[in-house]
């Protein structure tokens, strides 16, 4: 049973992870840089990277010490290549390569939406029975949504995916319009839960006959809406906040319409290809309304997985790695990272 070290850091989360056997976390330690970047109303990539080295030795060590396992107990290190920002991979990368070499560890390095879709089998209950492929995969993230077909152990056939904005991009997008903090997604949600979904009837790209999509008219149809409520106003970071009652009404009609169409897409998606089960992964899968939609609409079981592996989290790269690390996978120490890496 292979005990991995997995390291994290393709965008503002710092992270290390112990796993065994691609399914047991001994440890997950994730330090997040939000509330940092809250101040800029986005990831700020030169004080991600900053933040990164100063603090990945540090949490590399907690989860070799929460997990009670010395680099010698550990089989591999894991870390993300790719995609992300490409002074924060470096940071993860370094501290991985200096490991590997130090104590002689094979390395491997993964993709990071492999990681989001491997969430899913850290989520799994003991002694549950193995996924049957195939399996019809959502990842939404800040920078991604792809729809996949997973056929077996890391063999992947991309459906679609968006053709601008990412679902997390126009979460995030909508919220500072209406002067929500960052990360948007998380307080969409909250505003939404006092408006009313039916207030504005915001438009959904279907772009028929395809599983791509396109949030970016949504966000332009937002913005026409607020301003229609107040003309003249600057829009920014630093605008003055939207008048409180339409809030709640816009975050709650944005939401249903971007989770109208990733549930309508998933679950065509889903029957197409006579998928056992779909996945959602990624940041926005956090969202509950989107998984009660799921849950409402869809014809085969859908597994979403707990809160702390939604987001950016080391565990989730190191379940990727073990069928990897399994497969015969070890990388060079002169590996560089991909920032636009793809997973198909
Ligand atoms: O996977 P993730 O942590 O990082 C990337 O790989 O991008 O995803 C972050 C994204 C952000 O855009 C954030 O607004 C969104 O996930 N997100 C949510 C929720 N929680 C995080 N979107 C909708 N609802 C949420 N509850
Ligand atoms: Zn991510």
């Amino acid at each position: 049973m292979p005990r991995i070290l997995a390291i994290e850091t393709s965008c503002d989360e710092t992270a290390a992870a112990v796993v065994v056997d691609g399914k047991t976390m001994l440890s997950n330690i994730i330090a997040s840089q939000a509330a940092k970047h809250a101040q800029y109303g986005g990831v700020f990539p030169e004080v991600a990277s900053r933040m990164h080295v100063e603090i990945i030795y540090q949490v590399v060590q907690q989860a070799l010490s929460d997990a009670h396992l010395g680099l010698g107990d550990i089989d591999a290190v894991a870390v993300t290549r790719g995609p992300g920002l490409p002074g924060s991979l470096v940071v993860g990368l370094n501290m991985a390569k200096g490991l590997a070499l130090g104590r002689n560890l094979p390395l491997i390095g993964i993709n990071h939406l492999e990681g989001h879709v491997y969430s899913l089998w850290l989520a799994a209950e003991r002694g549950a029975p193995e996924v049957r492929f195939p399996v019809v995969c959502l990842i939404v993230s800040g920078g991604h949504t792809e729809l996949i077909l997973m056929t077996d152990h890391n063999r992947y056939q991309r459906l679609g995916g968006t053709l601008d904005d990412a679902a997390g991009e126009a979460f995030d997008k909508v919220a500072r319009l209406l002067s929500l903090p960052y990360p948007g997604g998380p307080s969409i949600e909250q505003a939404a839960q006092g408006g009313n979904p039916a207030a504005f009837r915001f438009p959904r790209a279907w772009l028929e006959g395809t599983f791509d999509f396109s949030f970016s008219g949504l966000k332009t149809a937002v913005l026409y809406e607020v301003k229609k409520q107040k003309p003249g106003m600057p829009m920014g970071p630093d605008s003055p906040p939207l008048d409180l009652t339409a809030v709640p009404d816009m975050a709650a009609s944005f939401q249903t319409a971007i989770i109208d169409v990733l549930v309508s897409k998933t679950v065509a998606a889903a029957q197409a290809y006579q998928a056992t089960e779909i996945f959602v992964a990624g940041g926005v899968s956090a969202n509950q309304a989107l998984k009660a939609e799921f849950d409402r609409r869809a014809a085969c079981p859908v597994r979403v997985p707990p809160l702390i592996l939604c987001t950016d989290n080391a565990a989730m790269m190191g379940a990727a790695a073990n069928f990897r690390f399994l497969a015969g996978q070890r990388d060079a120490l002169d590996m560089d990272v991909l920032p636009n890496w793809r997973l198909v």
